[in-house]
């Protein structure tokens, strides 16, 4: 048993319990961080929500969090995340708004690690912009999870892509130390956690969105129009995923906006619109993955939805490719 496994039994036991576990994160939480503040960066996903509402039934008000939108959100994103968090639990959530600002940094930028890149600095800069605003916050909220930590240190292969997420702020921006309440917890524990605390269904069962999020699902240079055409398309192949119950069968669905223009007909007259791309994937760790095999109707009426309904598309393909020698995401 290595040092993190060691850990893990000690802070969750043999056999994982939910009540229990929250209980005791509350409490611990609590001993922690005393008066003090603490701030974290919510991207959305389930680990970073979870670790707020965690957070926020620990210490309510001491707690603030931060959520960047950096333009490449899903549709609907932004306001749902403040309506859950803020709205439903009343946490102490600065939304910012940076679309403009990230969009003018990666404009004519093509190179899809220098996109990565661009974004991921960016963020950083957004958020501690941000944090000077609040004056003294002691604590750094984190919602690290298990498989993070457990393969931290780990080695030996080479990355293939520049990861970049919301757990990946600088070490130096002076906090006194970081509070990680779902640390030694697997991701299936998480969302048990999540549940448990009243956050929505669709919510703590989301699938893994990356943190430069539609940038690595938009080829080519980033354009409002570009992210706004991928967005529409996206969200009816989701949609259309949830309402065929096929999203249980796909660990990750989504649409890409690749960038290709070509001839199409609408109302008799010819069109020049974009190619979207549409990928469903099943996979355990995300490092192999396998083409879900959807219904071929469903796909072909997912096709013809998408290319009717969204103005400035008259194509859809479907990726059929598995990981390797594709990667999940098209950037
Ligand atoms: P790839 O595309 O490398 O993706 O096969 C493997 C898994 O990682 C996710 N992914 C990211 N997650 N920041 C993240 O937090 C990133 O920059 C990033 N890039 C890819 C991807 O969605 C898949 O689940």
């Amino acid at each position: 048993m290595n040092k993190a496994e060691k850990e893990r039994l000690a802070r969750v036991g043999a056999k994982f319990n939910v009540k229990k576990y929250i209980a005791e994160e509350i409490e611990a939480i609590r001993q922690q961080v005393g008066d003090k503040k603490v701030l974290l960066a919510m991207s959305g996903g389930v680990d970073s929500s979870v670790c707020a509402v965690l957070l926020h039934k620990a210490i309510g008000k001491q707690l603030t969090c931060v959520f960047v939108d950096h333009g490449c959100m899903r549709l609907n994103e932004a306001k749902e995340v403040k309506n859950i968090f803020k709205g439903k639990f009343g946490i102490n959530l600065i939304c910012v708004s940076a679309e403009k600002r990230f969009l003018e940094k990666v404009a004519g930028v093509t190179e899809p690690e220098q996109k990565r890149k661009i974004i991921g600095g960016e963020f950083v800069r957004v958020f501690e912009e941000e944090a000077k605003k609040l004056g003294k916050i002691e604590f750094l909220g984190q919602g690290t999870i298990y498989p993070d930590i457990a393969e931290s240190g780990v080695g030996g292969h080479k990355a293939v892509k520049a990861h970049h997420n919301v757990g990946g702020l600088p070490k130096d921006m002076g906090f006194e130390g970081l509070v990680e309440p779902v640390k030694y917890l697997y991701k299936d524990e998480v969302r048990a956690v999540g549940k448990a605390l009243g956050i929505p269904t669709n919510m703590v069962m989301r699938q893994p969105f990356p943190g430069p999020g539609l940038a690595v699902r938009c080829l080519g240079e980033l354009t409002k129009e570009k992210l706004d055409i991928l967005r529409k398309a996206d969200f009816i192949f989701r949609e259309e995923m949830a309402k065929a119950k096929l999203d249980k069968k796909a660990q990750q669905f989504f649409a890409v906006m690749t960038n290709v223009k070509s001839v199409g007909v609408r109302n008799g007259a010819r069109t020049f619109g974009y190619v979207i791309a549409i990928r469903a994937v099943s996979t355990q760790q995300f490092v192999q993955a396998g083409v879900v095999q959807l219904p071929f109707k469903f796909v072909v009426d997912v096709a013809g939805k998408i290319a009717t309904q969204v103005k400035g598309v008259n194509r859809v393909v479907w990726d059929i490719t598995p990981k390797p020698p594709a990667t999940i995401e098209w950037e």
